[in-house]
């Protein structure tokens, strides 16, 4: 089986076929691709031996209550870090903060924020801001992958939940909080995607006509990768760059565990992909890449297509009600 992302060796045509055939398939055999994908990776995971320096540095990870955006935030505390912990569950927030903090050198703290809610990222922005002038790191995270067979569900705005949580949130986020990224330049911003990538239905994009829950996240997940092609061509990169990332396949989180799923990587594997985005040396000043966990790679082809990334740019900004950033 094939994954779904398009690794550079491959042969793109082929690849492309059977992205555009599996667009709609079941849940069930969504998550087969998903955990075929083990087979494709070929990266050994590392983490990455140069890094800037954190001192002084304030990071934001969205959902890192929990799996691969906890052992990230305690990374980067561990790096001297200033880190805000986000997630639903306030009590792991509060703990994991609390936890970092002591731990030294940097220091953490916890702010909540449901991410299906445009209302409440909006909120969550304008604590952030508040708190912090400057942002120099800023790990969009967070995300869901709905139970196979489980009904469509819906954001408190009423997009479907997937796309809502895992793509518009954090394009709502990022947008709100780049004048605090630029005041921090140089500044990162790194979107946890997955290989998981199946173009946007723009015909149907909150999948009302034919849903399940695999396509769902695997829309979501190019969508991320959509828009960090088209920040990154907004953005100067010697002040601010955006990145996108599988960052390993079927780690052992809650995400996996309580879908039922048998982990194949360990959520270090994951970190240290993020990691090399984060904070790697070598990644100072690229932007607008797609890493396969530790190797620069290709996403799915629509993410290199002007037209569609335009169409899911004008469309988020019309959802999330702001008017368009200029280049
Ligand atoms: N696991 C994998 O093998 C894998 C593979 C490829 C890509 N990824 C991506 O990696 C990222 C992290 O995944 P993971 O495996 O670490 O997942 P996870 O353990 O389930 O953690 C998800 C995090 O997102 C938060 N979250 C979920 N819904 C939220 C909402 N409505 N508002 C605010 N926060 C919310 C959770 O907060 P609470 O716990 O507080 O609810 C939690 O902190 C995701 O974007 C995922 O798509 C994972």
């Amino acid at each position: 089986m094939a994954c779904e992302w398009v690794p550079e060796a491959a042969n793109p045509r082929k690849l492309i076929g059977t992205i555009t055939r599996r667009s709609r398939v079941p849940a069930l055999k969504s998550l087969l691709l998903l955990l075929s994908c083990a087979l494709c990776a070929v990266a050994v995971a590392a983490a990455p031996t140069s890094v800037i320096d954190m001192h002084g540095r304030t990071a934001l990870v969205t959902g890192s209550t929990s799996g691969l955006g906890e052992v990230v935030a305690r990374r980067l505390g561990g790096m001297g870090a200033t880190v805000i912990v986000h997630g639903l569950d306030e009590a792991r927030g509060r703990a994991i903060a609390a936890e970092i903090t002591s731990a030294g050198p940097g220091r953490a703290t916890f702010e909540p924020g449901d991410l299906s809610s445009l209302e409440e990222v909006r909120k969550l922005a304008a604590r952030v801001r508040a708190a912090h002038p400057r942002l120099h790191l800023l790990i969009n995270n967070a995300g869901i992958l709905a139970k196979s067979g489980e009904p469509r569900r819906e954001s408190k705005d009423g997009h479907e939940l997937s796309f809502a949580i895992n793509y518009l949130s954090h394009f709502l986020l990022t947008r709100e909080l780049l004048p605090q990224l630029e005041a921090g330049a140089p500044a990162r911003i790194v979107n946890v995607a997955s290989g998981a990538q199946t173009p946007m239905h723009f015909d149907d994009i909150m999948l009302e006509r034919a849903y399940d829950s695999g396509t769902a996240y695997a829309q979501s997940k190019l969508a991320q990768v959509l828009f960090t092609v088209s920040l990154a061509q907004m953005l100067d990169p010697a002040r601010v760059t955006v990145n996108a990332l599988h960052p390993a396949t079927m780690m052992n989180t809650p995400m996996v565990i309580d879908n039922g799923l048998k982990p194949r990587s360990s959520v270090e594997d994951g970190a240290n992909a993020v990691m090399q985005l984060a904070v790697g040396s070598a990644l100072t000043g690229r932007s607008g890449l797609f890493f396969n966990q530790m190797n620069e790679s290709r996403a799915n082809a629509q993410a290199y297509d002007a037209g569609a990334r335009k169409r899911l740019w004008d469309l988020s900004v019309a959802l999330t009600g702001k008017r368009p950033r200029q280049p």
